[in-house]
């Protein structure tokens, strides 16, 4: 038996992406969004409320950053969707996590977080059935230590974490069960 369950966000799972930014006195802003994913080969949407400070801050320095939120800071990531620096100033300071500058583009690296999506602003589609933000990408940084020595990064060691749309739930990627573009072939 199946039931109808109406109109709901039901893609599962959903990124925790941490979007970061300068705000207009250099200090740093960072919020967490889940309504984000690639576009093409070389491009980010993010389904970011126009009003919030990261929105504001992206038109105002052309750039931001999108890091993937690990297992080792949910309260952190999750604190960062609960509080806009509009109200709170020293928003980021409060995580204690640490930021550097990109070296491509005027946005912020949070360091704690192993991966790093670094991304020229290309515009914002507005109205009822715009994207948000677009975004390109123009580099992506690693820790050394989520990398093997071709320097592919080895999701098991991201310890990234997924958001559940229906119960609100961060769940940590699990194992990895099969391999893309091959466990098919045998149905060839
Ligand atoms: C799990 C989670 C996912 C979120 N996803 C989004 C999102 O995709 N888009 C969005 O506009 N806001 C999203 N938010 C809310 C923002 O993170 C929140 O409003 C934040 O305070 C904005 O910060 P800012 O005003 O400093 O930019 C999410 C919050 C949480 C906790």
């Amino acid at each position: 038996m199946r039931k109808d369950l109406g109109v709901k966000p039901a893609i599962f799972p959903m990124p925790v992406l941490m979007v970061a930014t300068y705000n207009e006195d250099g200090t740093v802003d960072c919020m967490n969004a889940a309504w984000g994913m690639m576009a093409d080969m070389n491009k980010v949407i993010l389904n970011l409320t126009e009003t919030h400070k990261t929105v504001s801050n992206i038109k105002a320095r052309g750039a931001f950053t999108v890091s993937i939120a690990d297992n080792g800071h949910i309260a952190e990531s999750d604190f960062l969707g609960m509080v806009s620096a509009n109200n709170v100033k020293d928003k980021f300071e409060r995580t204690g996590l640490h930021a550097i500058k990109s070296n491509f583009v005027d946005a912020p690296i949070i360091e704690e977080y192993p991966i790093t999506i670094e991304c020229k602003f290309i515009e914002y589609q507005g109205g009822e059935n715009g994207c948000g933000v677009v975004g390109e990408i123009v580099n992506v940084s690693a820790d050394t230590k989520v990398l093997d020595e071709d320097e592919n990064v080895l999701v098991e060691k991201l310890n990234a974490i997924m958001y559940d749309p229906f119960l609100h739930g961060y769940y940590q990627v699990g194992n990895k069960v099969g391999q893309a573009f091959s466990d098919g072939s045998k149905l060839k």
